[in-house]
């Protein structure tokens, strides 16, 4: 007899709120069940109290929160019969739905812009054998080609515009209810093409209400009658904040940006694909959206390196970059609990990661004396 049972992946967890048969082969790596790590460091050095906690996604299995949306999109894609997946990417969509279609034995086909995806994102596209696209275009670009090809070829959407990523995804916002008691007051996550940051408020309002009433009106799935809400599980729903890099801020502007530029790769979109969801959470929530810089994103990155031992990509760090700026502006109340997303792992982009420390790696003999010289200087800093 096993001490506990085999966690198997969201879907065998949430079944009764997904729209899932009995009968179906389900597609899982084991996604799910993140941890949720309480700061201990960095909230000292604020000068107001709260509590702060991130949703450590990158430790889904191909590292990144992706894979919540993958294991359903590429479930019902086999169920429904079909051989082959296509995404545009930039970069951890390609990475979920290569290792899902490896996983589920189809083919998966991936744009990607040449030269702005994160190394270790291309390598997992290419090691789970998927047909790798490289575009001379941007994501905004690859997602529109996605479209038309998908009506006249028999290949099957994974991108979150497929109904079923953001189901899976919203199982997130279940797990943190579950494990806080109740929502946070405030949830702050990055903002790409906005549909994780929609996922997760369908989740809130699954589990905060009592009935199966039109819960809101950023879910597009089922027309106003919602199957999965009911319990009032939690007695509230969190306030939702999103923020976009400078350079690719079409919530910001208010309007689509063309060419979007932003050293956090995974977020360089300028056509958002849950636009008009993404302005109903924010309505529903009594939310915002802001916008950081690519130098207070990637600061914000090594803080959490330094501080608090969480590695996350720079995209990630956009929610804590945020979130500290607007817990010290006093936009988030002292008293606040705060739960931020980390989107993926730190991993994936090395490149970024190293570019950083330029001094972080001493070159000495491999000696003794020069070794025990090395640490004596470091430790009498
Ligand atoms: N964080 C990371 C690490 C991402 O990879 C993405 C999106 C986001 C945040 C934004 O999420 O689009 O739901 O608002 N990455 C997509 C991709 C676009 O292709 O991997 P969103």
């Amino acid at each position: 007899m096993p001490f506990r049972p085999r966690y198997t992946g969201l879907i065998e967890r949430y079944r009764d709120r997904l729209p899932i048969d009995d009968d179906v082969r389900i597609i899982s790596l084991g996604e799910g069940n993140t941890p949720l790590i309480r700061l201990n460091n960095i909230p000292g050095e604020l000068t107001r109290s709260v509590d702060i906690y991130v949703k450590y996604e990158g430790l889904n299995p191909t590292g990144s929160f992706k894979d919540r949306g993958m294991t359903m999109a590429v479930t019902k894609a086999v169920e429904e019969g079909s051989r082959a997946v296509i995404c545009a990417s930039t970069g951890n969509t390609s990475a979920s739905a290569a290792a899902y279609a490896a996983r589920a034995g189809i083919t998966a086909f991936v744009l990607i812009p040449e030269g702005k995806i994160a190394m270790g994102k291309l390598a997992q596209a290419m090691m789970h054998g998927s047909i790798v696209l490289q575009i001379r275009g941007n994501f905004d670009v690859g997602m529109r080609l996605v479209k038309e090809v998908a009506g006249e070829a028999p290949v099957t959407i994974v991108n979150s515009i497929n109904p079923f990523r953001l189901q899976g995804q919203k199982t997130a916002a279940f797990e943190i209810i579950e494990e806080l008691g109740s929502a946070p007051d405030f949830h702050c996550l990055p903002v790409g093409n906005a549909g994780n940051i929609t996922a997760h408020w369908i989740g809130y309002c699954e589990y905060s209400s009592a009935g199966g009433d039109h819960v809101t009106e950023a879910c597009l799935f089922c027309n106003s009658s919602c199957s999965y809400a009911g319990g009032a599980l939690a007695g509230s729903r969190p306030t939702m904040v999103g923020y976009q890099a400078s350079g690719s801020a079409p919530f910001l502007r208010g309007a689509m940006v063309d060419d979007p530029e932003t050293v956090a790769t995974a977020i360089r979109i300028g056509h958002p694909q849950s636009w008009e969801q993404a302005w109903k959470v924010k309505e529903e929530s009594g939310g915002w959206f802001d916008e950081c810089t690519d130098e207070e994103i990637l600061a914000a990155q090594k803080l959490l390196s330094e501080k608090e031992g969480i590695f996350c990509e720079p995209a990630s760090a956009i929610s804590v970059a945020g979130m500290l700026r607007d817990v010290e502006a006093g936009k988030i109340p002292e008293g606040s609990t705060i739960v931020c997303t980390l989107t993926g792992h730190g991993l994936k982009d090395p490149d970024t990661a190293i570019a950083q420390c330029p001094e972080a790696v001493l070159t000495v003999d491999a000696e003794l004396g020069a070794i025990k010289d090395a640490i004596l200087q470091k430790m009498s800093l």
